[in-house]
This record gives structure tokens, C-alpha cells and sequence, in this order.
């Protein structure tokens, strides 16, 4: 029989397993909503969800069963065939794309198994448009502090030169500005050919930074103004982490190509690329391809998901609950600043303690994290309520007194 305490499964890592994350010391074994369950039964709960993935709540009944239902049936057959509910996931992408307009744009979807994959995918999409509509241009502006994945593309449209360094040489054609600064976003335009911007709405990884509305509009006027590429990285912030079902639904316009992944399948491993059909149709038969994307588990996984996050009415719940808690996070002893929206939400602290706060929550039975060391960010299940949230704040509010 495994063992299956902590101290086994760290002996197991240091020896076997490529060292490229700290992992703090607990084992989770069982979820359920918003809470997770330790080796020795402890009780926590969750406000990071597996970095913003577990969107209808740990072990979801819909989605558990659609799973086992599937499982039973059929795993992967590849992108050779059709599989059931693949027409109809990318239908729903289309509708909730739509949902917040009047829009009739036709959205075109490539399911991928990861976000740093969808990333990967929009690029590729986006230089071959580049090629075949805009005289062969294929260079790419992107955000100072943005994050857009691992693999080598996304890594280099990342804007953290300390995450590149160790790597390089990149791929080249990308070139990063200050967010919200549209002048210098002229400038890098003016400067190259250029196919396509490429932005998070909110960025994630890099400390919860909003675009300013202004901003994203304005940069959506330039970009068509100029026949480019608007890509919106929606990895973090698409389905309803920010209350809508989509982050750029908040600025009143749409992008060309957004990429998505997290919580389309509440944790079980997918991702998708989705253009406006006349920017898709750029990839022809051969172009792009995956073995796994897109297979059979996966659909039944995002198609319980979305049908449970519509059941939760996500959108008004996440705002509603999303405000409660960054009201809270306000009062907070050492917070200066929250930023976000949503159930995407950053507090700035005013001493460098936020790591800190992350270990002794977890010694407390909160599952916290931080994206710097004066950064605290909260990305719980959108199944969270304000009951949790008041839990959560109490132990938090003890924690940030010791430490200041
Ligand atoms: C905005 C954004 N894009 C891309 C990625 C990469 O996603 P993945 O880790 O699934 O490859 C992330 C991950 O945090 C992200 O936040």
C-alpha cells in the first residue's frame, strides 16, 4: 500500500522530482467547495483555488460526474475525430463571448491542455495573420510586469526580464512597455512591424494591476485603427473571476484573439484559443495541432464546469462577493492598497511581511498567497461566500497585527 503522509511524499519529491517550486509543507489529499483536507484531516480553506483553476469549488458534484461518466467511456481519440461535446463547449465559449453585447462576432475556439499553450497558440495565430494580411509583419508589443506563460514564446511576450535571463536566447519580435502608459505603446507601434498587442486586462502573476478602462479602449481603438491584433490574455481572468464572464466586458470592447485556460474546467488540465472567425480562419488545415487538446475528459470537465458556474449565477455572485471582500481586505492592519476586481484581488502591504502571512495562515488553516514580497493576492473558489470571507479575515486580521 502508498503511504500517503506528508513526510513520505517530501522525501519522495526531493529525491525524484525537478526542484522548480518551493512547495510549502502540506499534502492536500481531498476538496470540497471551498474548503481542502491535509493527510491528517486538518481543515483549510482555500482563497487560491490552484491559482484561480478550482472555479465551481473543490470536487464539484457535476463536474465529478461527468468526469466518471466519461472516464468509463472513452479518454482520447486525438483531433483526427469529432468528440461529443467539443461543438458544443466551443459554442458556449462563443455565447458567453457574446454575452455581455449585442454583439454577432462568430468566436472560433482551438482547445488547448494549458494557458501557456493558448499563449503559445494566439501567437502563432497572430504572426500567421501578420503574414498573410499585414505585409509579413510579425512583431508582437506586450506589458512590462505581464506574465503569459512558461514555453519559450509565452515566456518571451512575458514581461519579468528576471524570469527570461536564464533562458535566453527567446524567440524574438517582442517588445514590452509600461502598462497604461499609451504613448509609449505609440512609440513601440510606430517603431516595428508590428501584428498584434497583446495584454491581460488585469494582470495576475505580476501583482493584480488593472488596465485603466481609458487605457484598453484606447488601445483598442489604435489597434484597429491600424488593421493589428488586439490578443487579451484570459487566462487568470476569464470565467467570471472579475464578475463578468469575461475581464474585457468590463471596458466595453473585443478583442481579436483571447486566451483562455484556469477555470474553464475547474482543474481538470485545458485551455483554449478563441478568434473572431475572419482572424482564425489565418490558420489553415496543418497549421497548428495538439494530441491531447481538446480530448474527451476535458470537454465533459468544462461542460459540467460552465453548466455549474451558470447554476451559481457566477457573474452576480462574484461581484457581489468580490466587493465584500475587498471592502474587508481594506481594514486590514498593514494593507495600503487593494486592487483587482472581482474574486481576483490584490492587497498591497506596507511592510514586506506578505510571505510571512502566507506561512502562518497555513500553520492557521487558510490557504493564502502572495505574487511579491508586500503582495498578498486572493483568488478563491467563485463558490465563495461572505461567511468564509469573514472567517478568513478574523484569522487574517491576528496575523497582520503580529506582523506589523
Ligand atoms: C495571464 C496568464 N497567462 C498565462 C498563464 C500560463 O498558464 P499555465 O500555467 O496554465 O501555462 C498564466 C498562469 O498563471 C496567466 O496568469
Amino acid at each position: 500500500m502508498t503511504d500517503s503522509t506528508l513526510a513520505y511524499e517530501q522525501q519522495l519529491d526531493a529525491q525524484y522530482v525537478m526542484q522548480t517550486f518551493k512547495r510549502k509543507p502540506v499534502e492536500f489529499v481531498r476538496g470540497e467547495g471551498m474548503r481542502l483536507y491535509d493527510d491528517a484531516g486538518r481543515e483549510y480553506l482555500d482563497f487560491i483555488a490552484g491559482i484561480g483553476v478550482a472555479s465551481a469549488g473543490h470536487a464539484h458534484p457535476l463536474v465529478t460526474a461527468a468526469l466518471q461518466a466519461q472516464a468509463a467511456k472513452l479518454l482520447n481519440v486525438s483531433n483526427y475525430y469529432y468528440v461529443e461535446g467539443r461543438g458544443e463547449l466551443a459554442r458556449t465559449l462563443n455565447d458567453l463571448l457574446n454575452s455581455e453585447s449585442d454583439s454577432t462576432t462568430v468566436w472560433r475556439t482551438f482547445f488547448t491542455n494549458s494557458g501557456a499553450e493558448s499563449v503559445e497558440g494566439a501567437i502563432k495565430l497572430a504572426r500567421r495573420y501578420g503574414k498573410k494580411h499585414l505585409g509579413g509583419a510579425v512583431g508582437i508589443v506586450a506589458a512590462q510586469r505581464s506574465f503569459h506563460g512558461r514555453t519559450l514564446a509565452a515566456l518571451a511576450a512575458t514581461g519579468q526580464p528576471s524570469k527570461q535571463e536564464a533562458f535566453e536566447p527567446l524567440p524574438a519580435g517582442f517588445t514590452h512597455v509600461p502598462l497604461n502608459d499609451l504613448a509609449a505603446l505609440q512609440t513601440a507601434l510606430s517603431a516595428g512591424e508590428i501584428c498584434a498587442v497583446l495584454l491581460e486586462p488585469l494582470q495576475g502573476e505580476g501583482g493584480v494591476w488593472p488596465c485603466a478602462t481609458e487605457y484598453l479602449q484606447a488601445v483598442r481603438h489604435l489597434t484597429t485603427e491600424r488593421g493589428i491584433l488586439l490578443i487579451l490574455d484570459e487566462v487568470q481572468t476569464g470565467f467570471y473571476r472579475t464578475g463578468k464572464p469575461f475581464a474585457f466586458q468590463h471596458f466595453g470592447i473585443q478583442p481579436d484573439i483571447i486566451t483562455l485556460a484556469k477555470g474553464i474546467a475547474n482543474g481538470f488540465p485545458m485551455g483554449a484559443l478563441v478568434a473572431r472567425d475572419a482572424v482564425a480562419a489565418a490558420f489553415e488545415p496543418g497549421d497548428h495541432g495538439s494530441t491531447f487538446a481538446g480530448g474527451a475528459l476535458a470537454v465533459a470537465a468544462a461542460n459540467a464546469t460552465q453548466q455549474a458556474l451558470a447554476e451559481l449565477d457566477a457573474a452576480a455572485h462574484v461581484s457581489k462577493v468580490g466587493t465584500y471582500l475587498q471592502q474587508q481586505l481594506a481594514e486590514l492592519p498593514l494593507v495600503v492598497e487593494v486592487r483587482g476586481c472581482g474574486l481576483m484581488v490584490g492587497a498591497a502591504l506596507s511592510q514586506p511581511v506578505a510571505a510571512q502571512a502566507v506561512d502562518a495562515g497555513l500553520e492557521q488553516g487558510l490557504v493564502l498567497n502572495n505574487t511579491d514580497p508586500a503582495t498578498l493576492r486572493f483568488l478563491p473558489p467563485l463558490v465563495c461566500t461572505t461567511t468564509e470571507i469573514d472567517l478568513m479575515i478574523a484569522k487574517l486580521t491576528k496575523i497582520l497585527e503580529k506582523l506589523s
